[in-house]
C-alpha cells in the first residue's frame, strides 16, 4: 500500500515544529485567561489534532466543546453562507470563547462563525489557528492566537485534508500538484 507522506513535495512543519507552536501559544492563552474560565470550540473536522494538543499543552483546566459547519455554495470557493450541522453542547452566555482551528484561508468561515458566536451573549470570543493563508488577511476578522503565516499552497496533514484523505498524515507538507490536478 502507498505511504501516506509519498504524495508531498515538501514537509513544511514536523511533529516536532508543530507541538513546540502549540505550548508556545497554548502559554500566550493560559497567561491572557489567568483567572478566567475558558471554553474552546473546536471546528469540525480539521481542528480536531490541534484541539488535542493545545488543550494537553495547558497545564490550567479548559473545557472542550465542538462545531460543525459548512459553507453552501459550488465549485471550491467557499461563498461565506455558513450552515451548522453541529452546534455547541454548551451554553455560552458569559463565557469566554476560543475558536480553534487549523487553517484561516478565505477568512470566511470564521468571520461568520464569530458573528454567529458572539450575537449569543459570551464574555469573549477570540480565534486561535494553526496556519493562516495570505487571502484570510483581508477579511476584517481579528485573529488573536496565530501558529504560522503560510504562502498560498495546497497543504495537507495534522487535520488538514485533501478530500478527505492525509488528516493523518503527522506533519504538514504541500501536497503535490498531481494529485489534484
Ligand atoms: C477547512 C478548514 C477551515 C476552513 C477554512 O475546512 O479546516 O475550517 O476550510 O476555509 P475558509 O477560511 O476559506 O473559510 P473544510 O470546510 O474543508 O472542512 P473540514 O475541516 O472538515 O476539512
Ligand atoms: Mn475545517
Ligand atoms: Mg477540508
Amino acid at each position: 500500500a502507498a505511504h501516506i507522506a509519498d504524495d508531498l513535495i515538501d514537509v513544511l512543519f514536523t511533529e516536532e515544529d508543530i507541538h513546540r507552536r502549540l505550548s508556545e501559544l497554548a502559554a500566550d492563552v493560559e497567561r491572557d485567561y489567568e483567572g478566567k474560565d475558558l471554553l474552546i470550540v473546536g471546528v469540525l473536522r480539521g481542528a480536531v489534532m490541534v484541539m488535542a494538543d493545545l488543550a494537553r499543552s495547558f497545564s490550567r483546566h479548559v473545557e472542550m466543546d465542538w462545531m460543525a459547519v459548512s459553507s453552501y455554495g459550488s465549485g471550491t470557493k467557499s461563498s461565506g453562507v455558513v450552515r451548522i450541522l453541529k452546534d455547541l453542547d454548551t451554553d455560552i452566555t458569559g463565557r469566554h470563547v476560543l475558536i480553534v482551528e487549523d487553517i484561516i484561508d478565505t477568512g470566511l468561515t470564521l468571520s461568520w462563525l464569530v458573528r454567529n458566536l458572539s450575537s449569543r451573549g459570551p464574555a469573549s470570543v477570540e480565534i486561535c489557528t494553526l496556519l493562516r493563508k495570505p487571502d484570510a488577511l483581508q477579511m476584517s476578522v481579528d485573529v488573536k492566537y496565530v501558529g504560522y503565516d503560510i504562502p498560498n499552497a495546497f497543504v495537507v496533514g495534522y487535520g488538514l485534508d485533501y478530500a478527505e484523505r492525509y488528516r493523518n498524515l503527522r506533519c504538514i507538507g504541500t501536497l503535490a500538484p498531481a494529485v489534484y490536478s
